[in-house]
């Protein structure tokens, strides 16, 4: 797909089809998030794809909304505090590190005609528990991987008018 195809159809899919990934979209996938830049090239991050059935039921009981245990694959994005760049202050880069590239991957797999959604409103603690991952590391986000089984229905976007402000 062309990119700002890619852009304007991107949207967030809560509901899949059981039909496999293919293997080489997971690849094409991974080589995005491969090139995604972070704070000093450092790539504080790690990726987890999760198929087994039995592991998703466990990583989507970390979440309120039932939709998440019928996705076929969730990725996870975990992140490292203490590797990332520190903002001049002290405070870690992570969030954004984590932000960009796992925005490289919902823009890869829309590319590839697979579903994502990015998911942040579950229990970290249980989560990192489940998946073993223990600190300075971190499941900093999480999204299903998936063909979508459902076209969300429009949504509102602000102006451009009201985002940007042009100072000559
Ligand atoms: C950082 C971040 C966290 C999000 N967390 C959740 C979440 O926990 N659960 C959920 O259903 N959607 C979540 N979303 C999806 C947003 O609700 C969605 O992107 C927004 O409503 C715009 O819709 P669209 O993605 O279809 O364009 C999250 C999105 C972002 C960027």
């Amino acid at each position: 797909m062309e990119f700002y195809e890619v852009i304007k159809t991107r949207r967030s899919v809560r509901a899949y089809t059981d039909r496999a990934i293919p293997e080489g979209a997971l690849e094409r996938i991974g080589e995005s998030v491969r090139l995604a830049p972070s704070a000093c090239n450092i790539q504080p991050w790690s990726f987890r794809i999760v198929l087994n059935a039995e592991l998703r039921q466990k990583i989507a009981s970390c979440y309120s909304r039932d939709w998440l245990k019928q996705a076929p694959a969730i990725v996870l994005a975990l992140g490292n505090s203490e590797e990332c760049w520190k903002r001049l202050d002290g405070k870690p880069i992570i969030d954004m590190d984590i932000g960009i590239v796992m925005e490289h991957l919902v823009l890869a797999a829309a590319a590839e005609g697979l579903g994502t959604c990015w998911v942040c409103a579950y229990d970290v603690e249980r989560m990192n528990k489940v998946m073993n991952i223990v600190s300075p590391w971190s499941i900093l986000a999480i999204s299903p991987l998936g063909y979508p089984a459902e076209t969300p229905a429009p949504i509102k976007r602000k102006e451009i008018s009201a985002l940007f402000q042009v100072l000559p």
